[in-house]
């Protein structure tokens, strides 16, 4: 009897563990393509209708190079302007870095 009490706690511990780590395990590319890509383009070039509204600049362009990573978190974290939100709250600071990482790779394909 006694080892089902400890089990049960445990158990439904292991569940909520489960539940939160899922989300943000969700991989880059597909946070990405759901919440970036409608400006900035599958391919990062900002070609999309929203994209070229807004004048998003493609990853591949000069000025996008030449930022370094942490500048580049940082507009993911902070937003900019009026229209590039800021995602810290929304994807959480480990999920910005490893979208900014995928969009920086996407400049090389
Ligand atoms: C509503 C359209 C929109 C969405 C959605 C959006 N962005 Fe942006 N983003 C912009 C605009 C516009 C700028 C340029 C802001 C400026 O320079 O004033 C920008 C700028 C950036 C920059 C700085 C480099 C640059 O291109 O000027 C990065 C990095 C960036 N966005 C990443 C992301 C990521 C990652 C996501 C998804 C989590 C995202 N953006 C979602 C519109 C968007």
């Amino acid at each position: 009897m006694i080892k089902v009490l400890i089990a049960i706690p445990l158990l439904i511990g292991a569940i909520g563990t489960v539940l939160l780590v899922v989300p943000q395990e969700k991989d880059a590319k597909q946070v990405y393509l759901d919440k970036c890509s409608v400006c900035h383009g599958e391919d990062g070039k900002g070609q999309t209708a929203k994209g070229k509204k807004l004048k998003v600049k493609d990853v591949r362009s000069p000025e996008i190079q030449k930022m370094t990573d942490a500048e580049m978190l940082t507009v993911v974290l902070k937003g900019k302007g009026q229209d590039m939100d800021a995602f810290e709250k929304d994807l959480g600071a480990d999920m910005c870095k490893k979208i900014t990482a995928y969009m920086r790779g996407l400049a090389k394909s």
